[in-house]
């Protein structure tokens, strides 16, 4: 349609990467334009949102009574539908704002697993953001695209999306999904774990922040044998005396403490790489396999990886922004995918 067409000249086609960890959003022409955590601080008798992204984040584990901080997408599906929506309300008009009166078109990507139920929701708030079409891409599909992955090829390729609530692993071929698994484990899995941790061997609460900090600085999956072992100071409070306490815990009991959950990982890997045709898996051992998501980024992961399965792995470049580059790349080359498969 002629108005369609205009329409799009103005607009700013959107795509949406609606992580539990972080929410991302790239603009046509323009790049990735947000990039905020998925939090919404919310007053807790009215449920009203006081704050999102960023500014709600810095609340978590700091909020004063009557205000709680949420993440609505914990574990990769919707927690809680209102605030999602608002959340998605939010980012969308922050972007959108900037150009005025303009429908655009989005493009959200969503987890593997997600229900009709929940794919309604994530319709809604975005027509109520003011989207004038919407497209949902499955977000390994995207993190492939993003990536650079040939996926439009008669030939198998392997991609393991490793998020803050989700680990998805799908097998792709001419641009679409063959197979694909998905368990509720991500990132924030080995944060948790390590606060089970420490609480429970060393009788020391500490937060989510100082978790993920941890993690980040000296996380690792695989322990090379010539390098230094690390250590670091852990600041929390003592479950028994209620004082602030320094522990100092190393790289090598880290690793230790991490091996449930990477085990859960390497289990989905090596159960998705058993229900492969073998002409694919062939493939895919020729190509090596693909990782994307913030959750690849604990070191030696895809060392690990590879060491398990026998398989090549190599990292995406920018693992963190596969997914909505992916989305954004999808609005670009539209044509070549049959698009009514997304227009939900
Ligand atoms: N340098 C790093 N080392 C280890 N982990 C990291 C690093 N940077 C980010 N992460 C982890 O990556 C995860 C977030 O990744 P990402 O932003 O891809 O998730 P998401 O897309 O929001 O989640 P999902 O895909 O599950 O909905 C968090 O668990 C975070 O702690
Ligand atoms: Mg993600």
């Amino acid at each position: 349609m002629i108005i369609d067409k205009i329409l799009g000249f103005f607009s700013s086609d959107m795509g949406i990467d609606l992580g539990t960890a972080n929410t991302l959003i790239h603009v046509k022409g323009e790049g990735i334009v947000l990039c905020e955590p998925s939090v919404v601080a919310v007053h807790v008798g009215s449920r009203k949102a006081l704050a999102v992204g960023t500014e709600a984040k810095r609340m978590l584990g700091r909020t004063p009574k009557d205000i709680i901080a949420i993440r609505p997408m914990r574990d990769g599906v919707i927690a809680d539908f209102d605030i999602v929506e608002e959340m998605i309300r939010y980012f969308i008009k922050k972007v959108h704002n900037r150009k005025l009166f303009v429908r655009p078109r989005v493009v959200i990507g969503i987890p593997t697993g997600i229900t009709e139920v929940e794919k309604r929701a994530v319709k809604e708030s975005a027509e109520q953001a003011g989207a004038r079409e919407i497209f949902l891409i499955e977000e390994s599909l995207a993190a492939a695209i993003g990536a650079n992955v040939p996926i439009q090829e008669p030939a198998g390729n392997m991609v393991i999306d490793i998020g803050g609530g989700t680990t998805e692993v799908s097998v792709i071929s001419l641009g679409g999904m063959v197979i694909s698994n998905s368990i509720r484990i991500g990132g924030n899995e080995f944060d948790e774990t390590l606060i089970q941790y420490v609480k429970k061997v060393y009788g020391l609460i500490i937060g989510e922040r100082t978790s993920e900090d941890v993690k980040i600085k000296i996380g690792n999956a695989y322990l090379e044998k010539h390098k230094k072992v690390e250590t670091i100071e852990i600041r929390g409070r003592d479950a028994a005396t209620g004082l602030p306490r320094i522990l100092e815990m190393d790289s090598v009991e880290i690793k230790e403490c991490f091996n449930d959950p990477l085990e859960q990982i390497l289990d989905v890997v090596r159960e998705t790489l058993d229900q492969t045709p073998p002409e694919l898996a062939a493939d895919i051992v020729e190509r090596g396999i693909v990782m994307t998501g913030g959750g690849s980024l604990l070191k030696g992961l895809p060392k690990f990886i590879a060491r398990e399965t026998g398989v090549p792995v190599v990292l995406a470049e920018n693992p963190l922004n596969c997914v909505v580059l992916g989305t954004g790349k999808f609005l670009e080359e539209m044509s070549k995918f049959n698009t009514n498969v997304f227009r939900q």
